[in-house]
């Protein structure tokens, strides 16, 4: 039986996971603004492919339907000006598993452009995504997942270290946009 991802949100990052879960075989369903409820529900994996800005107004839209399930943290903590807004001592992931208690995080896909998201691959390479959660179980469940859609899948420990897949994820970006690579790039863990 496949699983049901529940995807909120369905611009870049949104659409490019459900794509990208679809050609692996998983059964997955975007939100609007209007239905979150709705598909939380419906669902046995969250995925948040939401503004940072817009977590606390989701996460008050899931009400209790997320308890108990995996919720896939794909967001990047920038502030409206595009600085890390948060680091060191917390991280967004962190700050939303305080805010979803019964739920269980995992932060992922955040260090990857969405361009790449639905094949994990970039020019014939296989680029890496990591995922942090202290749930080892839900841990290992999104690394499967991520393997599925094509990544280098490598398990990054506990939740404590979104703040370096964050600041990596803002690396990126400073890569990508304001240093001028591109967003045909992305990283790979050599090992
Ligand atoms: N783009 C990338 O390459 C990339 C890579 C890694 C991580 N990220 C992170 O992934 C997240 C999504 O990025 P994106 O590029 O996909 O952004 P996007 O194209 O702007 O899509 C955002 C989605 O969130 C929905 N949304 C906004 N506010 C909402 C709310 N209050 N309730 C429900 N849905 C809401 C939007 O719906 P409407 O269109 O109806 O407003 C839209 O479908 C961000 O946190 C970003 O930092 C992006």
């Amino acid at each position: 039986m496949s699983v049901k991802i529940g995807i909120i949100g369905s611009g870049n990052v949104g659409s490019a996971i459900s794509r990208g879960l679809s050609k692996a075989g998983y059964e997955s369903r975007m939100s609007n603004e209007e239905n979150v409820n709705e598909v939380v529900s419906g669902a046995e994996i969250i995925v948040l492919a939401v503004p940072f800005g817009a977590i606390d107004d989701v996460v008050k839209k899931m009400g209790d339907k997320a308890n108990g399930k995996i919720v896939i943290d794909a967001t990047n903590a920038l502030t409206s000006e595009m600085k890390l807004a948060l680091g060191f001592t917390t991280s967004g992931a962190e700050e939303l598993q305080k805010k979803l208690t019964k739920a269980k995080v995992v932060k992922a896909f955040n260090t990857v452009f969405a361009q790449h998201m639905d094949s994990g691959k970039l020019n014939g390479q296989t680029l890496t995504a990591f995922a942090a959660s202290d749930d080892e179980v839900a841990r290992n469940k999104v690394l499967e997942l991520l393997r599925a859609i094509g990544f280098d899948a490598v398990n990054a420990g506990g939740l404590e270290n979104a703040r370096h897949l964050e600041s990596l994820g803002f690396l990126n970006i400073q890569l990508g946009y304001v240093l001028g690579n591109g967003t045909s790039t992305g990283f790979k863990y050599v090992r």
